[in-house]
């Protein structure tokens, strides 16, 4: 439903002043030509010596401030109005969405399934994966007690929070008629391309299917030995008819087809190949936390003044061709006609590649401006970004 933004906000206001049933509200996204404060504002109630308050968590992209507001003080409608495109509100009843288009129209979205009210204040992010689960103690991640081992705490969060943002982003393509809605004659396929020895593989697997949804996951890998280990271990957890793998190379794979794809970290120019073969093969969603990346660096000789200012040290050219890969990976994407953002999909101390270009194809035709943005930045810095020549960009 479309609806002018006042009204949309005061909807929402509504909604989040009433704090004896409100569950969350999520603030993200940028809206068109609006800058944000934080990547990304959560507000939540909180019990604090018997009194409700706010309890607001906002993210910079780089670290999480949270405080506390009385509800009384808090003026819902000025953060509604701050900027961000992607607002949900969870109540006891239900969830309102508002996403504002480009064109600053409130698009709504309500649904009616229950939740549940948490007011604890120090409260421990529930986990989605049980430490204790089979696949976690087959893969070597937890250990016989069913306990997470030190030594892989890290990928294990990677594993989780990637989860974490998986799940929503498919359930509201799902919704959206972006992707199919699955069924067990026609499951939802999803490719882990570069999936290494499977930590994510299995947990995408383990946890749909543990929520009902019908996937057949394919793993592909060009190690035969990561294809050997990952075989034994889902015949272990008798699991084979809906989870494969393949030692292939990504950009050769026999797969040809998939809904979603995904990729952690798959080393430099493999996370090319694996947006490619995503975009080549039709893939609705593509959700690519990229590793390592030099691929560009090697190409930025040639930076245009006044920006060598950025190239001059070492460190710092090198962020910058990350940061270049990226930007320039997303751009490709949204050419190609997905709507795609790059978010922080887990924080810097448990890797440092913790971003993620989550990308949705809706079809739409690119402007004219970004395409010349696009070519107008490849011609002043005389770069030929990897991915570019894998796919037909310009149409
Ligand atoms: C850093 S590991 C990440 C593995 C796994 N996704 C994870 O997060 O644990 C990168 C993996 O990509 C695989 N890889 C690299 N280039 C590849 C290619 N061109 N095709 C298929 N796999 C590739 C490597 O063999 C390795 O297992």
């Amino acid at each position: 439903m479309a609806l002018e933004l006042d009204q949309a906000f005061a909807k929402a206001s509504d909604l989040i002043s009433d704090t004896s049933t409100l569950v969350r509200v999520v603030l993200s996204g940028r809206r068109r030509n609006m800058s944000v404060p934080f990547e990304r504002i959560d507000i939540r109630p909180v019990l604090i010596k018997d009194e409700i308050s706010l309890q607001l968590s906002q993210n910079d992209g780089r670290a999480m401030t949270t405080k506390n507001i009385a509800p009384k003080e808090f003026d819902a409608k000025s953060y509604l109005n701050l900027g961000y495109a992607n607002i949900l509100v969870e109540h006891t009843n239900g969830a309102l969405t508002i996403r504002i288009t480009k064109k600053g129209e409130a698009q709504l979205h309500e649904d009616k399934g229950l939740r549940t009210q948490n007011l604890g204040h120090d409260r421990k992010k529930a986990r989605l994966l049980s430490a204790s689960d089979p696949f976690l103690i087959e893969v070597g991640i937890s250990d016989l007690n069913g306990e997470v081992k030190p030594s892989r705490t890290d990928k294990y969060l990677q594993v989780e929070e990637f989860l974490r943002l998986l799940v929503p982003t498919l359930n509201s393509a799902i919704e959206a008629k972006q992707i199919k809605s699955p069924t067990t004659a026609d499951p939802l396929v999803i490719a882990d391309l570069g999936c290494g020895n499977a930590y994510l593989t299995f947990a995408v697997h383990q946890y749909l299917k543990s929520a009902n949804m019908p996937v057949h996951v394919i793993g592909i890998d060009i190690r035969p030995e990561s294809l050997k280990r990952n075989n034994e271990i889902a015949k272990k957890l008798e699991i084979t008819d809906s989870i494969e793998f393949r030692a292939e190379a990504i950009g050769q794979t026999s797969l040809t087809l998939c809904d979603v794809a995904i990729a952690l970290h798959a080393c430099d120019t493999a996370t090319d190949d694996a947006i490619a073969w995503s975009v080549n093969s039709g893939a609705k969603l593509l959700l690519i936390a990229p590793c390592c990346q030099h691929e560009l660096q090697t190409q930025m000789v040639a930076a245009p003044a006044p920006w060598n200012i950025l190239t001059k040290h070492g460190l710092l050219k090198e962020r910058l061709g990350d940061l270049m890969t990226d930007a320039l990976r997303a751009q490709i994407l949204k050419l190609l006609g997905y709507r795609t953002e790059v978010i922080e999909f887990i924080g810097g101390e448990h890797t440092p590649r913790n971003i993620m270009i989550r990308a949705t194809l809706t079809g739409a035709k690119a402007d004219a401006i970004e395409i010349e943005n696009y070519k107008q930045m490849l011609e002043l810095w005389e770069i030929d970004p990897a991915l570019a020549s894998r796919v037909n960009i310009i149409n």
